[in-house]
C-alpha cells in the first residue's frame, strides 16, 4: 500500500463507508453518516488523519480513498471470517457476556481463532499506517486484542481504545476462556475508555483478580519484559452525539411539517409513544411490549386516544439469538395489532427497517412519550438524540436505569424494564406528564446534551491520551 502516513489513525471494525453501485457497475463511495465520524471528521482532517475497517460485505475491498479529507484503508473479510470473527466471537460470544448474559454467551475455540486473526489483521493495518510517533485509536469489543499488537509492531506510537459497550463484572468476565489474554490486549493502549466509571471499575477489578496485576486509583501498572513498568489509565468518558446537528435538523420546517403529517397519518392519537431500536435483546423491546400490551389490555391505555411506534432496525441477521427475538417481538406486535387496533387508528405501527435522519427527527419530534428500556446498553445515544430533537422542550423520555445515558440524564422518568408493573406506572405517569412538567425536564435534559456533545467527548479522549 502506498498511501501517505497519518498522524492519527482511527480503528474500527465498520469503516464508516457507503459503497453504491449505479446501473454501469461502477461503485460510487460516500462517507456513511453518524456520529462517531461527524465527531472525528474535523480532527482527523486536520491532522491528515486515516480510518481502517471492514467495508461491511464479505471478500469486498479497495484501494485506500480519501473521502471529506479522511483516508479510509479498508480491511477485507472473508465469508468466514464474518462468520467467526463477527457473527461468531463478537456476536454471539462477547456481546452477550458483555451485556449481563442475557443471552448465553457460546465459547468455541475457533471463533476465538478467528477474532486472533482478524485483530492480527487490523492492527498490521493501522502500524503500517501511522506515522512515527503517532496516535492509533481503536474503537469497541471487536478489536480487543489490537492495542497490543499495535504496541508491539509500532512501541513509538500512542495507542487508545474506547469500548463502547459495557464491560462486565469480573464473576461474568471470568466465565470467557480466553480471559486473560483479552485482558493483556486492552493492555496494550496508553488509555482505555469507557462510558460509565462503572465500567471502568469492573476492568480493573478484573485486571487485578485475573492477570495479578496491581493497579492505583484509575491506573494499571504492566510490567514490560525488560523490567520496566508502564502505566495504563483507565476511565469513564461518556459518549455523545452531534447535538448541535439534530436541534439544527429538528428545526427545519420540512421536518416539523413532517411530524404533524406523521401524527395525522396514525390517526392523531392525543399520546403518540415511541421506540427506536437496533433489534437487538439487550433493548428490552420485548418488555416495553409487554407492558403496553397489559395497560391496554386493563383499559389504562386506550385506542384511538394512544398510538405507538416502533422502529427495530434490521441487525445481525445471521445471529440466531437475533432471529429468535425477531419472531418474538413480532408476534407480540401481530397480537397488539390485532386485539387493540382499527383502521385508520393502529394501537402498533412497526417497522423493520431503517429511517434516515429526516424521517428519525420528525418522528422524535411527533412523539409524546420516548421508551428506552434497554435491559444493559453501554450508552443509548437514541435517548441522547430524542432530547436533543425537542427544540419545543416538549416530550418525556423513559429511560431505562441500565443504560449508561441514565447516569447524565437524571430528569428523565427512570425505569427498571424487569419491573413490568413499575414500568407500567412509569408509562402512565410519562402519559400524563403535564406541558409545564415535561418542559420543566426537558429544559435540564437538553442543557446536559447540548453541552456534552460528541466533539467534546473526543477532544477530552485525544487529550488526555495525548497527556500520557
Ligand atoms: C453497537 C456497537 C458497535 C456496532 C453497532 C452496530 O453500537 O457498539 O460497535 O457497530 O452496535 O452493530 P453492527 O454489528 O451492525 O456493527
Amino acid at each position: 500500500m502506498n498511501a501517505p502516513l497519518s498522524d492519527l489513525v482511527v480503528v474500527s471494525n465498520r469503516l464508516p463507508v457507503d459503497v453504491s453501485v449505479a446501473d454501469d457497475a461502477t461503485l460510487t463511495y460516500r462517507r456513511s453518516p453518524g456520529g462517531l465520524v461527524a465527531a472525528l471528521e474535523p480532527v482527523l482532517s486536520q491532522r491528515s488523519g486515516a480510518w481502517v475497517g471492514w467495508p461491511g460485505a464479505p471478500d469486498f475491498t479497495f484501494e485506500p480513498l480519501r473521502l471529506d479529507g479522511v483516508l479510509s484503508i479498508p480491511v477485507p473479510l472473508t465469508s468466514e471470517e464474518i462468520a467467526d470473527y463477527y457473527e461468531g466471537f463478537s456476536n454471539a460470544t462477547l456481546w452477550p457476556l458483555y451485556h449481563d448474559v442475557i443471552t448465553p454467551p457460546e465459547y468455541h475455540r475457533e471463533w476465538h481463532e478467528a477474532y486472533r486473526s482478524v485483530n492480527t489483521k487490523f492492527a498490521e493495518a493501522a502500524a503500517a499506517a501511522v506515522t512515527e510517533g503517532g496516535t492509533v485509536w481503536v474503537h469497541d469489543y471487536q478489536l480487543q486484542l489490537a492495542p497490543s499488537m499495535i504496541k508491539q509492531l509500532r512501541p513509538d506510537v500512542k495507542v487508545g481504545f474506547f469500548n463502547h459497550i459495557p464491560f462486565p463484572p469480573e464473576a461474568l468476565f471470568a466465565q470467557l476462556p480466553w480471559r486473560r489474554e483479552i485482558l493483556m490486549g486492552l493492555l496494550g493502549a496508553d488509555l482505555i475508555g469507557f462510558q460509565r466509571a462503572q465500567d471502568a471499575g469492573n476492568f480493573r477489578s478484573c485486571v487485578r483478580r485475573l492477570t495479578g496485576l496491581t493497579t492505583r486509583g484509575h491506573q494499571v501498572l504492566v510490567r514490560e519484559p525488560d523490567g520496566s513498568v508502564r502505566e495504563v489509565a483507565s476511565a469513564a468518558f461518556p459518549i455523545s452525539i452531534d447535538s448541535a446537528a439534530a436541534d439544527a435538523r429538528a428545526r427545519l420546517p420540512r421536518i416539523q411539517a413532517r411530524a404533524r403529517e406523521i401524527r395525522s397519518e396514525l390517526g392523531n392519537p392525543d399520546c403518540l409513544l415511541f421506540g427506536v431500536d437496533r433489534l437487538d435483546y439487550t433493548k428490552g423491546i420485548a418488555h416495553r411490549l409487554k407492558a403496553y400490551e397489559e395497560l391496554l389490555r386493563e383499559g389504562r391505555l386506550k385506542v384511538p386516544g394512544v398510538a405507538m411506534v416502533q422502529v427495530a432496525s434490521p441487525s445481525r441477521v445471521g445471529v440466531s439469538a437475533y432471529q429468535a427475538l425477531r419472531d418474538d417481538v413480532e408476534a407480540t406486535v401481530g397480537r397488539i395489532a390485532g386485539d387493540f387496533g382499527s383502521l385508520g387508528s393502529p394501537a402498533i405501527h412497526y417497522l423493520h427497517q431503517n429511517q434516515d435522519a429526516d424521517e428519525m427527527a420528525a418522528l422524535y419530534l411527533a412523539a409524546d412519550v420516548m421508551l428506552v428500556t434497554a435491559l444493559r446498553d453501554g450508552m443509548n445515544l437514541v435517548a441522547k438524540e430524542y432530547v436533543a430533537s425537542r427544540v419545543d422542550g416538549r416530550g418525556a423520555l423513559v429511560l431505562s436505569e441500565f443504560t449508561g445515558a441514565a447516569d447524565e440524564l437524571r430528569q428523565a422518568i427512570l425505569v427498571n424494564p424487569h419491573d413490568i408493573d413499575g414500568l407500567k406506572n412509569s408509562i402512565l405517569r410519562a402519559v400524563a406528564m403535564s406541558p409545564r412538567e415535561q418542559r420543566r425536564r426537558m429544559q435540564a435534559l437538553r442543557r446536559r446534551v447540548l453541552e456534552n456533545d460528541v466533539s467534546a467527548w473526543a477532544a477530552a479522549f485525544l487529550t488526555t491520551l495525548a497527556s500520557r
